[in-house]
């Protein structure tokens, strides 16, 4: 390593326990919101942080492969919801008949309520044909993408602002709306506003869709579907090893 190299390295430790524990907390708390949004606009330097957290996010060859389409206007969110609304009744149809009273009740979008919404894309050309690190799987862009967007995500929680991400489109319907060319992908809508309140849990597992799968039946050791006494911690255990316990 050069010598002008070393004066970017800085010492460095864990953090102390109260700003370890409002990660977590950020993390634990954090939910997708479709119906608490408050009308309030969000102040543009507030926006600016949450921009910049997206931004500080990690990517495929340091692509930063990134654009955030800032929506506010009335008539642009309508349009949106239209096409949103379509693709709704389109994806209610592909559930079996007996989930599809459920599926219709489940309010899964917060398009017109939230006074701000953010079309992040993905360029695949952001850095040249050849990517370092994107050389064997091209989907590295789109996954740096949503490392973004979970930055902004948690960012959004700490500032009191609700976050909530809408799929349910037709891609090539919601790129002629916002005029957003063929080569450059949309990888999240997102709807956001302060809020006053949140969820404790995951509304659809509240709502009785789906509920939180285990986690010592997801975690394996060394080979694929391999589970150890070291894999699988006791609850009272985890519960002592958690922050703010
Ligand atoms: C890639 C992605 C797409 C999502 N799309 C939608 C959506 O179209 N509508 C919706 O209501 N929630 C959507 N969500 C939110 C999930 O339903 C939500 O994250 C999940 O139910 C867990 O709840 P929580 O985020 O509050 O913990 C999406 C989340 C992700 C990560």
């Amino acid at each position: 390593m050069h010598d002008d190299q070393k004066d970017f390295l800085v010492r460095t430790a864990g953090f102390v326990d109260e700003d370890r524990d409002a990660v977590y907390r950020a993390i634990h708390t954090r939910r997708d919101v479709r119906d608490q949004f408050l009308p309030d606009p969000l102040p543009d330097l507030l926006v600016r942080r949450l921009l910049e957290a997206a931004h500080a996010a990690p990517s495929v060859g340091f692509m930063q492969p990134w654009n955030f389409l800032l929506i506010r206007s009335v008539q642009t969110r309508a349009a949106v919801w239209d096409a949103f609304a379509r693709a709704n009744e389109e994806a209610e149809r592909m559930f079996p008949q007996e989930r599809r009273s459920a599926y219709r009740a489940l309010k899964l979008e917060g398009i017109r309520k939230a006074p701000l919404n953010i079309c992040v894309t993905c360029d695949p050309d952001r850095a040249g044909p050849v990517v370092l690190g994107r050389t064997h799987d091209g989907r590295m862009d789109a996954f740096s993408t949503v490392c973004a967007i979970q930055n902004l995500w948690l960012a959004a929680r700490t500032e009191g602002v609700g976050l909530g991400w809408v799929s349910i489109f037709q891609e090539a319907e919601l790129k002629a709306i916002l005029g957003i060319p063929d080569r450059v992908q949309i990888i999240g809508y997102l709807c956001l506003g302060y809020v006053d309140e949140l969820y404790s849990e995951p509304e659809l597992a509240v709502k009785g869709w789906r509920q939180r799968l285990a986690i010592d039946d997801l975690v394996f050791e060394e080979h694929w579907g391999k589970q150890t006494a070291k894999t699988v911690i006791p609850a009272e255990v985890v519960d002592r090893a958690l922050p703010g316990s």
